[in-house]
């Protein structure tokens, strides 16, 4: 498969609308690295007005013009295409705002900003908040704004906010953050960023499905086996093991992200692409795993955390030794799933996720893999085994399709092979650098929220993590670690799989080829 030159159905056809956006958290590492250089290639892509501006907000008294410096040192000494004139034409554009998030001089200093930001760029009363903050002052802040007016809408003036993850830790937290948020804001207010949705081929999913006549007819448990999605990181915690530490990887990466994945791979076809038909969808499907009970979990789920071992060649910590993590520490640092739909499509076909830190390398993907010929119609040529042709969606890093069929060998007699028919996202040529934030940024800035988490399917989403959390506390782990840093996981999660008669597809014998 390769690229053809169609004339591409480009969603980014206008400029998003004039509006100031705020970023609490403006001293963190995530506007640094993402935020601001997602602004600022919308900006040199010419995908945002004149009529723009971004303010920073954090605790830490600072001038304008100190917060445009600073920034732009911190932003430049991570990414080379903040550099140069587009980055002067943004920097223009930066304000900065200061205070302690608990105090109501905050929100009024923010407020008198807002007008004066308003007034010098024309910004048309438009505001995006967006926390990039942790969430325990996700609340605080929106109830902060809320009481200093600045959520309200009025004259066509729209505002927005945007809440980074993690949502809640559980179903109860996550309601009680969601009451939170609309004592002051309307649903249609909330966006609730997953970087995974902005990232191609998990857009290119849908396309993928609903534009090719081919997919959907075979798309059902009639002819497919089983489903697995794979997000494999080789990176351990970083410096993030003090919240690492109290989240672990069903909150940090499978009850958002992964459920995600799930729901794009899953859902039927919407009846339009406005967001709220998408989402319906996707909610229906979330809507459709059935909870585990007590001993489901036990039985369908593996977890793991690594110990130390090698990874690209170098020898790496044991997750208990990272710091500021626990020297006894019982978190996960791999999970794996088996999970089951019950809806008409997917009936009995198990969807099998894992997710890891500190495994063989950096690779997600999803696998289709269909169900094997119903006869075995090559057995006169000895071969009994034919292996099931899989359809494989690689994410990240590599992004791409493959499509695995058997073809003969050539010669007298047959012999099967294996071959790839294979489409490379770089086939469409170089593309710009990008965070994964411009598209979600830009669609917040013209309010379509199909790629964000509605209320409804946060819900959904902790009703089926909530119970695993909740069997896994009651039981703790009795050997961490159980997977060596560098290795593919727990040897429970292959045993997970090979009760089935199944196993996991490895990640390099589908990709590396390419
Ligand atoms: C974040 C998680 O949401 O996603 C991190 O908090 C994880 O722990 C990251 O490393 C992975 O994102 P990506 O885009 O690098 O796959």
């Amino acid at each position: 498969m390769t690229a053809t030159d169609e004339k591409p159905a480009c969603a980014f056809d206008r400029k998003a609308d004039p509006c100031i956006i705020v970023i609490f958290g403006a001293a963190g590492d995530l506007n640094k690295r993402k935020l601001l250089p997602a602004l600022h290639n919308l900006r040199a892509n010419r995908l945002l007005p004149d009529e723009f501006a971004v303010v920073g907000v954090a605790r830490r008294e600072l001038s304008h013009q100190v917060f445009r410096e600073q920034t732009t040192r911190e932003v430049q000494a991570l990414s080379a295409t903040t550099r140069g004139p587009s980055w002067i034409d943004f920097a223009a554009r930066l304000y900065y705002s200061y205070g302690d998030f608990g105090e109501g001089a905050t929100y009024e200093r923010l407020a008198a900003q807002l007008i004066e930001v308003e007034k010098r760029h024309h910004t048309a009363g438009n505001v995006v908040f967006y926390l990039a903050t942790p969430p325990t002052v996700f609340a605080e802040i929106v109830a902060g704004l809320g009481r200093a007016g600045l959520l309200t809408e009025r004259d066509g003036k729209w505002r927005r906010v945007i809440v980074e993850k993690p949502f809640g830790r559980d179903l109860a937290s996550a309601e009680a953050l969601n009451y939170e948020l609309h004592k002051v804001l309307s649903e249609k207010q909330i966006y609730r960023i997953d970087h995974y949705l902005g990232k191609e081929t998990v857009q290119n999913l849908l396309v993928f499905r609903f534009g090719n006549g081919v997919v959907e007819p075979i798309w059902n448990r009639r002819y497919v086996d089983h489903v697995q999605i794979t997000v494999a990181e080789d990176l351990g915690v970083e410096r993030r093991g003090g919240y690492y530490d109290k989240a672990g990887v069903v909150r940090d990466m499978i009850q958002n992200h992964m459920f995600q994945l799930l729901a794009l791979v899953a859902m039927e076809p919407p009846s339009t692409l406005a967001a709220e038909a998408v989402r319906n969808e996707k909610v229906k499907v979330l809507e459709a795993i059935r909870p585990m009970s007590g001993d489901e979990v036990i039985r369908n789920t593996v977890r793991g955390q690594y110990g130390a071992g090698m990874v690209g060649g170098k020898a790496v910590p044991g997750y208990r030794e990272e710091s500021d993590v626990a020297p006894a520490s019982n978190t996960e640092t791999y999970a794996a799933l088996e999970l089951s739909l019950e809806n008409w499509r997917w009936a009995k076909v198990p969807f099998y996720l894992r997710s890891g830190k500190r495994l063989g390398r950096r690779d997600s993907e999803i696998v289709i893999q269909f169900r094997r010929p119903p006869l075995a119609l090559f057995r006169q040529a000895g071969i009994d085994q034919i292996g099931a042709n899989r359809l494989v969606i690689h994410v990240q890093p590599d992004e791409g399709i493959d499509l695995q069929m058997k073809a003969k060998i050539p010669g007298p007699r047959i012999q099967l092979r294996t071959v790839k028919l294979s489409f490379n996202y770089a086939d469409f040529g170089e593309q710009p650098e990008a965070t994964g934030y411009e598209r979600l940024l830009y669609d917040c800035m013209i309010g379509d929220s199909t790629l964000f988490h509605r209320e409804d399917m946060v819900r959904a989403a902790w009703q089926i993590a909530t119970p695993i959390l909740e069997a896994w506390a009651e039981r703790p782990a009795a050997d961490f670690p159980n997977y060596a840093a560098g290795s593919w996981g727990p040897a429970a999660a292959d045993e997970l799989l090979a009760c089935d008669r199944r196993s996991w597809v490895v990640p390099e014998a589908v990709s590396k080829k390419r």
